[in-house]
Formats: C-alpha cells, sequence, structure tokens
C-alpha cells in the first residue's frame, strides 16, 4: 500500500517536473529572480502573489493570475464551467499534490511580472473585452471549424474502420459547430452591443439605457448554458480520444487533427472563462450599480 502511495507521488511529481521543464525559460526567469528580485512588485501585485492558497476557488485563480490559465490546462484542471472548486479539490480529484501546483503557480506569477505586463482584463473597459473577444476567440473559431471539419473528413475515411471512435468525435464536433455559430452570433449581436452602450453611457456620465431583454443577466444566463453545453462537447471528445493521443497506426494527418482539437479547446476554455468569470459578471455589476 504504502509502495503504491510513493509510485503514485513519483508519478506526480514527474507530472509537475515536465510541467515545470515545458514552462522552460519563463521558471528559469522567475527562480533567479526568486533567489535576487531585481525589480520587486509593487505591493499590490504582492499581495496578490500571497493570496494563492488551496481554499481558492480555481476560477478566482484563473481571474487574478493570468498565467494560471496555462498551468491549469496542462495539469488537467477544469478552471472553466468547473471553477467552483476550490484548489485542493481540484487538485485531489487530478491526483496532483496541491502544494506543487501553488508553488507552479507562484513562479509563473512571478515570471509574469518580471516580463512585460498582460492586459488585466479585470479592469480593462467592457468595450476593450468584448472587442477581444470577437477578434481573437470568434474569428479563430470561425477559422478552425471548417479546417477541423476537412481534417475530421480525412481521418474519419482513412481510418474510421480500426477506430470507430472517429466517427463519435466527428458527431460531438458538429455539433459543437452547430451551436457555437448562432451562440456567437447572439453575443455579437444582442448582448456584447448592449455591454458596450452600457460602457458607454458611463464613461459619458449617464445612466445605463433600458435593455429590451429586461436585464442583461437573461442574456448572460442563457450565454452561461451554452458553455455548459460546449464544455460538455470538449470533455466528450477529449474521453473519445483518450486526451488526444494519436494511435500507432494514426498517420500524419491524425496527428495534425489531434494537435488542431486539442488547441480548440484550449482555446474555447480561455474564451469561456473570459466570459463567463471576467466579462459576465462586471457587466452584472455594471448594470446593478447604474
Ligand atoms: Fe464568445
Ligand atoms: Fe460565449
Amino acid at each position: 500500500m504504502r509502495l503504491r502511495s510513493e509510485e503514485i507521488l513519483a508519478a506526480e511529481n514527474r507530472d509537475l517536473n515536465k510541467l515545470l521543464a515545458s514552462l522552460g525559460p519563463l521558471v528559469e526567469l522567475a527562480a533567479a529572480g526568486a533567489a535576487e528580485p531585481s525589480h520587486p512588485a509593487p505591493p499590490q501585485e504582492r499581495k496578490k502573489q500571497m493570496a494563492i492558497t488551496a481554499t481558492r476557488t480555481v476560477r478566482e485563480l484563473a481571474v487574478e493570475l493570468p498565467g494560471a490559465t496555462r498551468i491549469f490546462e496542462k495539469l488537467g484542471i477544469d478552471y472553466c464551467c468547473g471553477g467552483g472548486k476550490s484548489l485542493q479539490d481540484a487538485c485531489s480529484a487530478a491526483r496532483l499534490t496541491v502544494d506543487d501546483v501553488i508553488r507552479s503557480l507562484e513562479l509563473s506569477e512571478s515570471a509574469r511580472l518580471a516580463a512585460a505586463p498582460e492586459r488585466d482584463w479585470t479592469t480593462a473597459p467592457l468595450n476593450e473585452i468584448t472587442a477581444h473577444i470577437v477578434n481573437k476567440h470568434h474569428a479563430y473559431v470561425r477559422q478552425e471549424i471548417p479546417r477541423i471539419q476537412a481534417l475530421l473528413a480525412k481521418v474519419g475515411a482513412a481510418h474510421g474502420q480500426n477506430h470507430p471512435e472517429m466517427a463519435k468525435i466527428q458527431g460531438s464536433f458538429e455539433d459543437l459547430g452547430n451551436e457555437l455559430t448562432p451562440h456567437m452570433f447572439k453575443e455579437e449581436n444582442v448582448l456584447f452591443p448592449y455591454i458596450d452602450s452600457m460602457q458607454a453611457a458611463v464613461e459619458r456620465g449617464q445612466p445605463v439605457p433600458p435593455p429590451f431583454f429586461g436585464t442583461v443577466r437573461n442574456p448572460v444566463q442563457m450565454m452561461m448554458t451554452e458553455h455548459d453545453g460546449a464544455g460538455e462537447k470538449l470533455k466528450q471528445m477529449r474521453e473519445l480520444s483518450s486526451g488526444y493521443s494519436v494511435p500507432a497506426d494514426g498517420c500524419t494527418t491524425y496527428a495534425s487533427l489531434y494537435r488542431a482539437l486539442g488547441e480548440f479547446e484550449q482555446d474555447l476554455h480561455q474564451h469561456i472563462h473570459l466570459e463567463n468569470n471576467i466579462l459576465f459578471p462586471r457587466a452584472v455589476e455594471l448594470e446593478k450599480r447604474n
């Protein structure tokens, strides 16, 4: 029994080491900075770093620490629709040692502070967030859907016989695309323009205009429900593909397809996180205050 625990611990350490190695120069920079800080972080930033504890929710950490989503993604910790769990619970579920995960979050945050600052979406004007989502994430989804569909058709035709899961992955991706297209249309034509108009009114010192849908909470709730549906499709595809591991008889196109699906998943997680955890709560709050 003891041996089994040690094996698990050793496996976890190997995973963490792999993660730290993949963060590469950033972590080295952070380690160097920790030994001899040449640019000490301002007090509010240091306070932010000290708040990385096992009892914080994954969602809170993902919002506060811009580098956290990349680490959660690599470790398989759900920060998007399942972000309400404490870091402790999320680590237990993923069989990871919470102290090691906290350490990698701290290293990543130190590295970020030492490097050029990223855009802080928790304080940016809301119209800049909606523009960023549309220009970066919606454009990416629109570009990738037909490309991945073509790859799925090609791999399905060549390997479908030996890999019946490919037809199911194709079906899930088809459903996901059919949901995301009208979802983004509603965001771009109803919700985001209203959020932009709230931001503009507040900047002009005017009251927020009343929306035809009653309150911003209504479309926000609808979008979040649709996000849960998208999250489910991503989970299904990850399970069907055994975590996007290319089988021994898989060709280069197979590998390209799984890489594309893995990247699509990562982008959609970040996209939904930005909406669910940052944009939507801030829009609801802005409406309440005005
Ligand atoms: Fe979106
Ligand atoms: Fe969305």
